[in-house]
C-alpha cells in the first residue's frame, strides 16, 4: 500500500489531498480544495500575481488540513505528488516548491505530475473515505475539456498516451467563460451559462458547428464567440428569456461538436471506453448527451465525480501513483534542481 500526498496550485485553487493506493484499488483519505473564485471575481478573471500570493498564504494550512483529515504525518507518507505544469508560472511555483521542500526534508520521492494527466485519471477517484477498484478497458479515448485545454487523447496504457486532436484556438471552458462575459452573466462563466442553458430552448437559434465537417479530431471555438456577438448585436436589448435561449442554443453547438468528434475518434481507434474529464465535464447536458451516445455504442462512459471535475490535488496524487508505480515511469532522483513547466504538454 502506498500513501501519497498530492499538491496542486496550477491556477486559482490551492489544493492538497492524501490517497492510499495499490495495484488494484485507490482510497481517498483527504481532499481539500481552497478556491479563490471570490477574490478573482472582482477582476472578472484570474489575476496571476494575486493567485500566487493567495497560494503562498494558503499552501501550508491546506497541506496541514489534508494530513489531519487523513490522520497521518508527513513522515508516514510514502511519496509526494505535485503539479509541475501546465499552468500559471507563479501559481505553480508555490505548490511545486513546497512539495520539493517537504520531499527533500523528509527524504521522500517526488512524483512530478502533468496537470492534464491528473484530469485524465480523475474518473477513477472514489468519494472521500471510499475505495474503488483500478479497472481499465484499454485503449480508451479521453476528452479533456478544461479552461485551458480541449484535447482528445488515445490512452493505450498507464503511460502511453497520444494526442489525436486538440483545439486550434480557444479551449471549450475558455469559450464558455468568454460567451458568459459577452452576455454579462458573471464569473465564473461556464457554470452560470450552463445553468441558464437548462432554462432555455436550444432550438431557438442556430449557431455554427466549427470543424464538424472536417475528418480530423481538432476543435475550434473562437468563431462561436464571434457569432454570439453578432447575434446579440442583431437582437438589441435582451430579456431574460432571450438570454436563456441564447445560452441553450450556443451551448448546444459546443456540446454537439465535442460529442461528435469524440464519438468519431472512439470508433476510428476501436476504443473500449470513453472518458470525459476536466472542468467542463461538470456540464450536465454534456454528461447526459455523451451518456446516450456511449450507450448506443456500448462504450462505458468514464466520468469524474462532481468534486473531481474542477482542479484538485486528489487527481494529482493518483496520477503520480499511476505513472510512477503502475506505469513504472522512472523517478527523478535529482529533483532538488527541477523546476515548474508552465507550458508542459501531454
Ligand atoms: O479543469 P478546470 O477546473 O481548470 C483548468 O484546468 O482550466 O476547468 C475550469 C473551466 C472553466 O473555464 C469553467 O468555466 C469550466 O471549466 N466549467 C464549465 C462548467 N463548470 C466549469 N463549463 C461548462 N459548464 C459547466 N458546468
Ligand atoms: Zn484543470
Amino acid at each position: 500500500m502506498t500513501y501519497i500526498l498530492g499538491i496542486e496550485t496550477s491556477c486559482d485553487e490551492t489544493a492538497a489531498a492524501v490517497i492510499k493506493a495499490d495495484k488494484t484499488t485507490v482510497t481517498v483519505l483527504a481532499h481539500v480544495v481552497n478556491s479563490q473564485i471570490k477574490i478573482h471575481k472582482q477582476f472578472g478573471g484570474v489575476v496571476p500575481e494575486v493567485a500566487a500570493r493567495q497560494h503562498i498564504i494558503n499552501i501550508l494550512p491546506i497541506v496541514d488540513q489534508a494530513l489531519k483529515q487523513a490522520k497521518l504525518t508527513v513522515k508516514q507518507i510514502d511519496a509526494i505528488a505535485a503539479t509541475q505544469g501546465p499552468g500559471l508560472a507563479g501559481a505553480l511555483m508555490v505548490g511545486f516548491e513546497t512539495a520539493k521542500t517537504l520531499a527533500w526534508l523528509k527524504q521522500k520521492p517526488l512524483y512530478e505530475v502533468n496537470h492534464l494527466i491528473g484530469h485524465l485519471w480523475s474518473w477513477l477517484l472514489p468519494e472521500v473515505g471510499k475505495t474503488e477498484p483500478i479497472n481499465i478497458n484499454w485503449p480508451f479515448i479521453a476528452l479533456i475539456v478544461s479552461g485551458g485545454h480541449t484535447e482528445l487523447i488515445l490512452v493505450k496504457d498507464f503511460i502511453n498516451y497520444e494526442v489525436i486532436g486538440k483545439t486550434l484556438d480557444d479551449a471549450a471552458g475558455e469559450a464558455f467563460d468568454k460567451a458568459a462575459k459577452i452576455m454579462n452573466l458573471g464569473y465564473p462563466g461556464g457554470p452560470i451559462l450552463s445553468k441558464r442553458a437548462l432554462l432555455g430552448d436550444k432550438n431557438t437559434w442556430s449557431f455554427p458547428r466549427p470543424l464538424l465537417q472536417q475528418p480530423d479530431f481538432n476543435f475550434s471555438f473562437s468563431g462561436l464567440k464571434t457569432s454570439l456577438l453578432y447575434k446579440i448585436k442583431a437582437l438589441g436589448n435582451l430579456n431574460e428569456e432571450q438570454i436563456n435561449n441564447l445560452c441553450a442554443s450556443w451551448q448546444a453547438a459546443v456540446i454537439e461538436v465535442l460529442i461528435e468528434k469524440t464519438v468519431r475518434a472512439a470508433k476510428f481507434h476501436h476504443a473500449q471506453a470513453v472518458a470525459v474529464v476536466g472542468g467542463v465535464s461538470a456540464n450536465q447536458s454534456l454528461r447526459q448527451e455523451m451518456a446516450v451516445k456511449c450507450s448506443l455504442n456500448n462504450w462505458p462512459l468514464l466520468l469524474p465525480k462532481m468534486l473531481y471535475t474542477g482542479d484538485n490535488a486528489t487527481m494529482i496524487a493518483l496520477a503520480g501513483f499511476i505513472s510512477h508505480r503502475l506505469g513504472q515511469q522512472a523517478l527523478n532522483k535529482n529533483f532538488i534542481t527541477t523546476a515548474i513547466k508552465p507550458n508542459l504538454n501531454i
